[in-house]
């Protein structure tokens, strides 16, 4: 049976909308609870249950045969060979400090990879998709990375562990690499992150220590714009280390990461 990648990122889309417009006017209208979840800096607050409860029913209510995987405890088996990762709110810092940088990331996969992607930025209504061999869009824009092919004007994202521990490494390892690119951008959540490359409002980006729902969504996006992910050595990309980068960069970034 062939699966159908578009309905699949359209129900994405809807979906990350819904959850994404609700999050929002929760944060504007409502109470902030907040619990720690890894580390005193991880942290979880009710509109991120809220936003994974709204789209784990709405996909269970359209296919109900799919496995669903959230960041907030939903672990629903597969019978159908498709997959979802739900990242209910990501970059709940921003979101917690009012800041705009955050969105909710829904990803459908199968047994290869992703297969159809939606990322909704909530506060600038952006609503970033993309379907396995079809393309990554903004709105009605079909999406291209940057072209760059030298590190020394590149600017890059990044983002930090909630470990403390991998944090002095990853302090180091950018300290290391701001004198050889343009600059460094933390901008607080790996989707939209992700899909910024995609769009070249970020040369390229790279992360470590990420899980599948921070990266299911966004990879497909920016691949799909053309920029080539793997993890720092240069193989298959891993929630473990991500890099995200334009064809002609990628292998300069490999060299500088390894250093
Ligand atoms: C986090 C954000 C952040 C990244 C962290 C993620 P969360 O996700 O994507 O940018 O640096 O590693 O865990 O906790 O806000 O969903
Ligand atoms: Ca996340
Ligand atoms: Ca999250």
């Amino acid at each position: 049976m062939t699966i159908d990648a578009i309905g699949l990122m359209n129900l994405a889309a809807r979906v990350a909308r819904r959850a994404g417009d609700l999050v929002i006017e929760g944060r504007r209208h409502g109470d902030l609870t907040v619990d720690t979840k890894s580390s005193a800096t991880d942290m979880v607050t009710e509109w991120d249950r809220i936003s994974e409860r709204t789209i784990v029913d709405a996909i269970r209510a359209a296919r109900p045969d799919d496995g669903i995987v959230g960041e907030e405890g939903t672990d629903v088996e597969s019978r159908s060979g498709v997959s979802w990762l739900i990242d209910p709110i990501d970059g709940t810092t921003n979101f917690m400090y009012g800041l705009s940088g955050y969105a909710v990331s829904i990803a459908a996969v199968d047994g290869v990879g992703s297969l159809a992607g939606a990322v909704f930025l909530p506060a600038t209504r952006e609503l970033f998709v993309a379907a396995r061999g079809r393309g990554a869009w903004l709105g009605g824009r079909r999406l291209t990375c940057s072209r760059l092919d030298y590190p020394t004007t590149a600017l890059i994202g990044t983002g930090f562990s909630y470990s403390t521990t991998s944090r002095a490494a990853q302090g180091e390892r950018i300290g290391r690499m701001l004198p050889r690119v343009r600059d460094i951008r933390r901008l607080g959540a790996a989707a939209p992150d992700l899909c910024f490359v995609a769009d070249g409002r970020i040369d390229a980006y790279f992360e470590e220590n990420l899980s599948p729902w921070d990266l299911a969504a966004g990879i497909l996006v920016a691949t799909e714009a053309g920029a080539i992910a793997s993890d720092f050595a240069g193989g298959p990309p891993r929630p473990a280390e991500i890099l995200v980068a334009p064809p002609a960069l990628h292998p300069h970034l490999v060299r500088l990461l390894a250093d």
